[in-house]
């Protein structure tokens, strides 16, 4: 399948779907707090999507996933399955929200911290805030798709964290996954993408406190680190435009980046 460009109808349904996957963060942002499980989390933003937005969790079955949202906590990297896990002071989470809308997806994931984690945990938040950003701020039309990682993966490792490689960003639309594969660190190996006016795609550099290296537990989901060291992920979900970027999946104290 190849790199498909939005039309201008597409891009109005794909700014809809942005818009109501940053919602579902922003709805649930009050209620991540210690003592709250992550399964009721799950039901909380499973309801708002469907009952309120009208629209359908796509991770929900998803190749099986059992579950409307992934919540990844301290060492689990991406794709954590909701269950009974009581959140408690000190703690990281990511949640990722995916929503599909008039037949798009929205794509989009944001660091929760529950009371006072360690300074090393809210620093690898920040720095994993400013891979997302670095690596939005390459995307322009004529610009190319290695850009993107060659960035993160630079800023990163001067941070002495290490960036993960078997998981990357995606093209998005129709599909929850199309191509492009958004890499997060940079490689010769794959076919490089020139950047060009109405594709769409996420970025969500995941990055590690320690090693790079992980491994998925025996539930077939849960991504965690082998070194049990804390990992960070951000997400959001972009359009390349005429003259640079925009970001559809912007929170309530986020900016369009300027061209
Ligand atoms: N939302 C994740 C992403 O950013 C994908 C989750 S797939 C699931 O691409 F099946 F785990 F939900
Ligand atoms: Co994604
Ligand atoms: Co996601």
């Amino acid at each position: 399948m190849a790199i498909t460009i939005k039309t201008a109808e597409e891009i109005e349904k794909m700014r809809v779907a942005g818009r109501l996957a940053a919602e579902v963060l922003d709805m649930i942002t009050p209620h991540v707090q210690a003592g709250i499980t992550t399964n009721e989390l799950d039901k909380l933003c499973h309801d708002h999507i469907v009952n309120v937005q009208k629209a359908i969790p796509s991770p929900l079955n998803y190749k099986g996933f059992p579950k409307s949202i992934c919540t990844s906590i301290n060492h689990q990297v991406c794709h954590g399955v909701p269950g009974q896990r009581v959140l408690k002071n000190g703690d990281i989470l990511n949640i990722d929200i995916t929503v599909t809308k008039n037949g798009y997806h929205g794509d989009t994931s944001r660091m929760f911290m529950i009371g006072k984690p360690s300074i090393r945990a809210k620093r690898l938040i920040e720095i994993a805030y400013e891979c997302l950003w670095i690596g939005i701020r390459q995307v322009k039309p004529g610009g190319y798709l290695s850009q993107i990682g060659k960035a993160i993966q630079q800023y990163a490792t001067h941070q002495k964290c290490s960036v993960v490689r078997e998981y990357c960003g995606h093209g998005i639309g129709k599909k929850f996954h199309e191509p492009p594969q958004v890499l997060h660190y940079y490689s010769t190996e794959v076919k490089d993408t020139l950047l060009r006016p109405g594709m769409t795609f996420t970025i969500e550099p995941m990055i590690n406190a320690g090693k790079r290296h992980i491994k998925v537990l025996p539930d077939k989901w849960t991504v965690v680190t082998k070194d049990h060291k804390p990992s960070a992920q951000w997400e959001h979900t972009i359009l390349v435009t005429e003259d640079g970027v925009e970001v559809l999946t912007l929170g309530k104290n986020e900016k369009q980046p300027q061209g």
